[in-house]
């Protein structure tokens, strides 16, 4: 069955949340949507955003624009589908997530809105789409695991695999979803020690909360742009991004915008005075009980001196010391990164869920 009367337009982005601001209230709707979502798929708040939140990241950056579809019957928002369109690098390609309300599901609305998203896709000049399925379960409930093209891991073949298998995609990745109870986990001064002994007088922790100094940032700089491409990426068909220290200082403005805290453990190389490796934690203020690990990285020439995991037991202690409300920390691996997911197993993190990465070529014009 086909819902006729549903319209699928853009919905903008307002100036402000307020009431007389006349995209506010439809923005509030499907920010709402969105929050529904992740309540039904994980069972608990902990993706939960402020629509304040998720008005600062709907904002256009110099980096990344956000085009927002509706689906709308009337007054009500049945459907969302969210592109996001890079500006500063891989300007080819356009991240896309569809959402629709679970009454209205099956209808059609999700083809609808993804067709809508492709189309606003190629106005922009994108030829690559890139989308994410979230799946939590362990492996042994997935029903009809779909393995991806890299190789490693699995995916159940539930609702959001068949739809964006049949929008096109192509499973290129499965990244775990792992969690870390705060409360249970053992993560002490023994551990850093262990880790900063191996790791030798070459190198030095440094560490800050909200903008890094001015003396490292162009090599922090350095270290964010490593980190888009050396991570294991599949068959992903992104190209590294460009940092500078003007995009760190956005980023960091954002993050301030997001009401989000983020504390940063970084190494550096004596010898030379560059930053070798960095991690980040975030916190958003609205729920302070939740954190999510971004980044960790190790540049090549620094590996195999523990120093991933002197910078993971640096920053969860500095958490626990800055944040101390924060109980538990989600992270996301690539399912092949056994170096990361053996670090992540030693804290005590817990595979939780699967994670799709989904990708579909379309022929430039
Ligand atoms: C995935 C989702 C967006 C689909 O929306 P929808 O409006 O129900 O999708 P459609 O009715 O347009 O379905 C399109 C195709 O997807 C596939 N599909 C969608 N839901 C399915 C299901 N529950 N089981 C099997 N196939 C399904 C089918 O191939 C379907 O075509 P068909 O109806 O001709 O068989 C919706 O289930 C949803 O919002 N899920 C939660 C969010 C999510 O997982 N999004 C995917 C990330 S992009």
């Amino acid at each position: 069955m086909t819902q006729t009367s549903v319209v699928i337009a853009p919905l903008a982005i307002p100036a402000t949340l307020d009431a007389a601001d006349p995209a506010a209230a439809d923005f509030i709707a499907a920010g709402r949507l969105l929050n529904d979502h992740m309540l039904e798929l994980w069972g608990n708040s902990d993706f939960h955003d402020t629509p304040e939140t998720q008005l600062a990241g709907c904002r256009p950056t110099p980096v990344r624009r956000r085009v927002l579809l509706a689906a709308r019957d009337g007054d009500e928002i049945l459907g969302l589908a969210t592109l996001g369109l890079p500006l500063a690098d891989n300007t080819h390609s356009a991240y896309v997530n569809v959402v629709v309300a679970p009454h209205a599901r099956r209808t059609g609305l999700g083809s609808r809105l993804y067709a809508a998203a492709e189309q606003a896709a190629a106005a922009g000049g994108r030829t690559t789409l890139l989308g994410e399925t979230e799946h939590p379960a362990q492996p042994e409930q997935h029903t009809g695991a779909i393995a991806p093209k890299s190789g490693t891991g699995t995916i159940p073949a539930d609702a959001a695999a068949a739809f964006a298998a049949a929008a096109g995609f192509t499973l290129e990745q499965v990244e775990r979803i792992s969690l870390l109870n705060l409360v249970d986990a053992s993560v002490g001064r023994e551990a850093l020690d262990d880790a900063a002994a191996a790791a030798g007088s070459d190198y030095e922790l440094v560490f800050w909360r909200g903008p890094c100094p001015d003396q490292l940032v162009d090599s922090y700089a350095v270290l964010r742009q490593k980190m888009s491409t050396d991570a294991p990426m599949a068959g992903l068909d992104l190209e590294e991004e460009h940092w500078d220290a003007a995009r760190i200082r956005e980023d960091e403005r954002k993050a301030r915008d997001m009401d989000a805290e983020v504390l940063v453990s970084a190494v550096r190389h004596r010898p030379t005075g560059h930053l070798a490796g960095h991690t980040l934690l975030m916190v958003f203020n609205a729920n302070p009980a939740v954190a999510f690990q971004d980044d960790t990285l190790v540049l090549r020439e620094h590996r195999g001196h523990r120093l991933g995991m002197l910078l993971k037991t640096a920053n969860l202690i500095r958490l626990g010391r800055e944040l101390p409300q924060a109980a538990r920390i989600w992270t996301w691996n690539a399912a092949e990164n056994d170096y990361m997911l053996a670090i992540n197993d030693q804290l005590g993190f817990e595979p939780v869920g699967y994670s799709g990465e989904w990708q579909k070529l379309r022929p430039a014009r």
